[in-house]
């Protein structure tokens, strides 16, 4: 089968031909037909799993997929053949994932049907970056009428994010270039900020001078997140999820949240899944590109919302 590898760690990712994988005991065997792209596929080529998960190569990439269940080992009574699910393909040993035409998942992992009027690519836009949004909306138990920051709102997570921010009442001031502005604000943000065109602190400062209640950032390094923690108020609520929070340093400011690691699985994504369903939360999709295409999606910056890989 086609598959997108990393022969070892530090490789550039390359199209492969891979042997069919079997589905053991509890465990299904997924005809891959979409496959979202997240840095986090970027960082495991690079070698982020070593000392942390046990881990095969070639490494398959891919975390989010999306397709049909294809067969069934033994014990399996969740799922059926024929069934369409989306989940992460991300267990140990690692390199198994989902940039793959088949892939295996555990039935009790994060593998979820997909609800009737949700499209197999849109499914696979959601698993990572749409349940870490909706965790991080939970976590800050946002409130009508607050005021939320949203630092790197135009990519996977922030398109998310500014959506649920939104639907919890939330007024969203999101980072945009000027070409993405009239994306966020059509997701949800009352207003954008044009982060290269000088500080965002002083632009928000001079938005909310009395400050803002949540810092939802998903880009920022310690430092420049330590100076945008400076506009929320005492009481509020800061989150990084590239842990670059200095949780001590929030608590003394009287400031909760720190860094967050999403652990969403199979009910959380069937939570965002039904919000898909009935309409609440859209799909951003950047653009779909065919499996071969992988190599030029996998680490590409300056993301609008989600690419999927179609198979
Ligand atoms: N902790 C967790 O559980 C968890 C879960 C998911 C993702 N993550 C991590 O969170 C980060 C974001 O993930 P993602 O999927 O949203 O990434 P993404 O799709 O690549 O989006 C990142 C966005 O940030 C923008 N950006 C870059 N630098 C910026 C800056 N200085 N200020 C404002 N915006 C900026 C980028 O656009 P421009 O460059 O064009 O502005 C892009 O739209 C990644 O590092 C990812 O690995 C962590």
């Amino acid at each position: 089968m086609r598959a997108i590898v990393v022969r070892n760690f530090g490789a550039t990712p390359e199209l492969a031909d891979m042997p069919l994988p079997e589905p053991g005991p509890g465990r299904v065997r997924v005809q891959i037909e979409a496959a979202g792209v997240n840095p986090f596929d970027q960082r495991m080529a690079e070698g982020y799993l070593e000392g942390i998960m046990p881990h095969d190569f070639p490494m398959i990439l891919g975390v989010d997929g999306a397709g049909v269940i294809a067969a069934a080992g033994p014990g399996v009574h969740r799922f059926a053949v024929g069934e369409r699910v989306v989940g992460k393909f991300l267990y140990p040993p690692a390199g198994h994932g989902s940039f793959a035409e088949f892939s295996i998942a555990p039935e009790d992992g994060a593998l979820v049907p997909i609800p009737q009027g949700v499209s197999t690519v849109a499914a696979a836009a959601l698993p990572t970056a749409g349940t870490t949004a909706q965790d991080l909306v939970d976590a800050a138990a946002i409130k009508p009428g607050q005021t939320v920051l949203i630092v790197g709102a135009t990519g996977g997570v922030g398109s998310f994010l500014v959506q649920l921010a939104n639907i919890a009442g939330a007024q969203v001031l999101a980072t945009a270039r000027a070409a993405a502005a009239d994306q966020v604000t059509r997701l949800g943000a009352a207003e954008t900020i044009d982060y290269t065109a000088g500080s965002v602190t002083d632009q928000v400062r001079a938005l909310r001078p009395d400050g803002i209640d949540a810092l939802f950032d998903l880009v920022s390094p310690p430092e420049k997140l330590a100076e945008l923690t400076d506009l929320v108020r005492s009481g509020g609520a800061v989150y990084s999820i590239i842990g670059a929070a200095d949780e001590t340093a929030l608590r003394e400011r009287g400031i909760t949240g720190g860094n967050l690691v999403s652990s969403s699985g199979a009910s959380e994504l069937a939570r965002l899944l039904a919000r898909v369903a009935n309409g609440d939360v859209v799909v951003p999709i950047e653009g779909t590109i065919p499996l071969e295409q992988a190599p030029t999606a996998i680490g590409a910056g300056g993301a609008r919302g989600k690419t999927v890989l179609t198979l």
